[in-house]
C-alpha cells in the first residue's frame, strides 16, 4: 500500500516537471541574431527581389544590366528606354523604375542600406558629395563644391562601359558593405514591364 502511494506521489512529480519544461524555450535552439555591418530595421524584401511584384507583370533583370540600359539609352527622364530582361523577353522601362535601385534599402541584398543613405541630397555629409536620390543629382556627378556646382560625370557621358558607376560594380566595391557573394551584376530584380 505505502509503496503504491510512493509510486504514485514520484509519477505526479515527474508529470509536473515535464509540464513546466515543455512551456519553457529549449536551450541552444534559438535563432541566431544575424550579425550585420550596419543596423537596417526594415526586414529583406526577398533573395534581391523587390516586394509585392511577379515576373508576370515585371521584367526579371540584373540591376547593373538595368542601370547601363538606361545609361546607353542616354539617360532619359521621363521617356522610356528598351531592353532584354534575363528572361529574353522585350521590356521598357523609365527612370522611376531604375531610381529604385538607388534609393530603396534591401535592394541589392538583404539588409542592404539604400545608395542613398551613404549617397544622399545632403552634399557636405554625402559620401564623394554625389546626390543619387534624383535625376538631377545622379547626372550632377560625384565631387560636386556646392548644390549648384556640376561634379564628375558618373555616367561616361553615356558610355557605360568608360562609366565610373560601371567601374565600382564591376569591381564589386559599390553597394558597400556588399557580401562576397553577390555577383557583380548585383541581384535578379523584378523592375520595368514587358512590352
Ligand atoms: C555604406 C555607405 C555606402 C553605400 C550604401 C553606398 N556607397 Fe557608394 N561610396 C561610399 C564611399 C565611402 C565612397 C568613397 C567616397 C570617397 O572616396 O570619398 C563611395 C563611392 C562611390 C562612387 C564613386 C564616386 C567617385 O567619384 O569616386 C560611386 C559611383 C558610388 N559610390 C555609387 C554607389 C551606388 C550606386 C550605391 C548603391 C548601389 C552606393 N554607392 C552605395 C559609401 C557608400
Amino acid at each position: 500500500m505505502r509503496r503504491i502511494l510512493v509510486f504514485t506521489i514520484i509519477l505526479l512529480l515527474v508529470g509536473i516537471l515535464l509540464a513546466s519544461c515543455s512551456g519553457m524555450e529549449p536551450v541552444g535552439q534559438r535563432t541566431p541574431v544575424p550579425t550585420m555591418p550596419y543596423a537596417t530595421p526594415a526586414p529583406p524584401a526577398g533573395p534581391g527581389m523587390l516586394a509585392d511584384r511577379t515576373s508576370k507583370d515585371y521584367c526579371l533583370v540584373y540591376a547593373v544590366d538595368a542601370i547601363q540600359a538606361w545609361v546607353k539609352a542616354q539617360m532619359p527622364e521621363k521617356e522610356p528606354f528598351e531592353y532584354t530582361d534575363a528572361l529574353g523577353r522585350s521590356c521598357t522601362a523609365t527612370f522611376a523604375d531604375i531610381s529604385i535601385l538607388f534609393t530603396q534599402p534591401n535592394v541589392w541584398f538583404p539588409g542592404a542600406l539604400a545608395c542613398t543613405t551613404c549617397h544622399g541630397p545632403d552634399l557636405p555629409v554625402s559620401f564623394a558629395m554625389m546626390n543619387l536620390s534624383d535625376f538631377h543629382g545622379i547626372l550632377a556627378g560625384s565631387r560636386r563644391a556646392s548644390p549648384d556646382a556640376k561634379g564628375n560625370d558618373i555616367l561616361g557621358g553615356g558610355q557605360w562601359d568608360k562609366s565610373r558607376l560601371f567601374q565600382v560594380f564591376q569591381t564589386k566595391w559599390m553597394p558597400l558593405g556588399r557580401p562576397a557573394t553577390l555577383g557583380e551584376k548585383g541581384p535578379l530584380v523584378l523592375i520595368g514591364n514587358p512590352k
